[in-house]
């Protein structure tokens, strides 16, 4: 048996919760879009053609924010095609994906599907093959109220009201060679000011993200945030970070750690965007917008460049999560909670089919992976303010990333109702982990729910046919006495504890 410890104490305050943290990602990619969570003639449909069933799975994950509509998708498209009466719609072919775009789906059925689920809409204009006029273009017709030509357009294709898309990404990845548009940091940089100049002349109050770079492993990383933040700093509030996990060659050790990198690029973006703010002398702060996360079997995937057919909404990297996929999640929102002072916003990567917590068949039924539990869960729980949790638990040592710990943890809580929460992660693949935490400063009344995802087969997925065969269980090894709550996680587990204390 191994023993950790932490402490909790509302005074170890990091940020606030970001509801915006619980974002997702809909791309016109695979089968995200159609037969996700659009598919006119499905049973659960709606009169717009929005599959019920992913809705209701949708408000359940608890999903706050959806960028759409891509991705490298973005980098070729034309937003004006999805727009407008659906047999005047051009199809086209998507460079991106290789796949036949029909265009049935477009701006004005993603901004009624999102409005349908409360969710807010983050956009992104396409800086691949377009520049700063088509997206003044795109921003006007979605968000000015009315009397130009493009507002009028969008009125007489049934939405009066102004869209009021607040969130803009300025392209994406455009620092990978496999964008369509690729181009260097200077000249993206330069792009993404004169865009981001030009939007802000439309409506000040926006919020605008430049690309980061795709990863942390391509070459130019750092150097790519650096120069393309020289040439934007005023103009953005956000850079963007993008980052897929997967287990390599069996080393499920180093995969289970995979929240260190997390960590450590987080922090290396906030540093990279701090050293210029100190050489421009400025007084703002960038932000972080993690907008794809997620785990991505990346190399199994072939490459759709490959393909000689152009196929409409292909199955596409439609990855089958275990149980270890759904603690690594889990274990990537306690990161991402843990930098709630510089991420302000998150994206996972994607919503539906296209490496998603939610999976459908065309025609039947719809279901949670197992990545879909520690994300609904964390979204319901985490409120208030992050808390720093200081862990202390015995190290193991990785392939990949060096000595990491076997517990990582982070904790909110909300002083207007006294709700706690804690999420936690045993990395250990063979030994239970006995956690003591020290309820410093909150005057704990009980122990209102515990949850674990563990599973005796960590490479367990939820099917079709067993789609709750990976689910959270009631944790009852649990106890809270004189200030100090104990739980015993098992190996390879993600767990949250909900407590009452008394509102402070
Ligand atoms: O989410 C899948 C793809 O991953 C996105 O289109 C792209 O931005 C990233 O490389």
């Amino acid at each position: 048996m191994l023993t950790a410890a932490m402490t909790l104490d509302p005074a170890f305050r990091v940020a606030p919760v970001h509801r915006r943290t619980f974002g997702s990602f809909v791309e016109h990619m695979g089968r995200c879009v159609y037969t996700g969570i659009y598919e006119p003639g499905h049973p659960t449909a709606d009169a717009d053609g929005f599959r019920r069933d992913v809705a209701d799975l949708t408000r359940e994950l608890g999903v706050t924010t959806v960028r759409y509509p891509g991705g490298n998708f973005v980098s070729g498209y034309r937003w004006e095609d999805g727009v407008g009466p659906r047999e005047r719609r051009p199809v086209r072919r998507d460079l991106a994906w290789h796949s036949t775009e029909t265009n049935h789906f477009g701006l004005n059925e993603f901004i009624r599907w999102t409005r349908s689920l409360g969710i807010e809409p983050m956009m992104a204009v396409n800086l691949g093959t377009r520049g700063v006029q088509e997206a003044l273009d795109l921003l006007e017709y979605a968000n000015h109220p009315g009397g130009t030509e493009l507002s009028d357009r969008r009125a007489a294709h049934g939405h009066p009201e102004p869209h009021g898309v607040r969130m803009w990404c300025l392209g994406n990845e455009m620092d990978g060679p496999w964008q369509v548009g690729h181009m260097t940091a200077r000249e993206y940089g330069r792009l993404a000011a004169r865009t981001a100049r030009a939007m802000r002349m439309s409506d000040p109050g926006l919020e605008l993200v430049a690309c980061g770079s795709s990863g942390s492993g391509m070459p130019t990383f750092g150097a790519w945030e650096a120069e393309v933040l020289q040439e934007c700093y005023d103009a953005v509030d956000y850079v963007s970070l993008h980052a897929y996990y997967e287990e390599h060659d069996g080393d499920l050790g180093s995969f289970l750690a995979s929240a260190t990198d997390m960590d450590h690029f987080i922090e290396s973006v906030a540093a990279t965007a701090d050293a210029v703010r100190a050489r421009l002398k400025a007084r703002k702060r960038i932000m972080l917008s993690f907008d794809e996360w997620n785990v991505w079997y990346l190399s199994r995937f072939q490459g759709e460049e490959q393909r000689t057919d152009w196929p409409t909404a292909p199955r596409v990297i439609e990855d089958r999560y275990s149980l270890a996929d759904a603690v690594v999640v889990g274990n990537l929102l306690i990161s991402l909670l843990r930098h709630s002072d510089r991420v302000t916003a998150a994206s996972q990567a994607q919503l539906v089919n296209v490496i998603a917590p939610i999976m459908t068949e065309p025609g039947g039924p719809a279901w949670r992976q197992t990545v879909f539990h520690p994300f609904a869960l964390t979204a319901r729980a985490a409120a208030g303010h992050v808390l720093r949790v200081e862990p202390e638990a015995p190290l193991y040592t990785t392939e990949r990333h060096g000595d990491a710990p076997v517990l990582d943890a982070v904790a909110t809580h909300d002083p207007g109702n006294g709700a706690a929460a804690v999420f936690a992660v045993n990395r250990s693949t063979d030994h239970p982990l006995t956690l003591d935490i020290d309820l410093r400063g909150l005057d704990a009344e009980r122990v209102t729910e515990c949850l674990t995802l563990s599973d005796d087969d960590v490479y367990a997925t939820n099917t079709a046919e067993d789609p709750d065969r990976v689910r959270p269980r009631p944790n009852k090894d649990t106890t809270l006495s004189g200030g100090r709550l104990t739980a015993v996680l098992p190996p390879v587990s993600w767990t949250v504890i909900r407590l009452a204390t008394t509102a402070a």
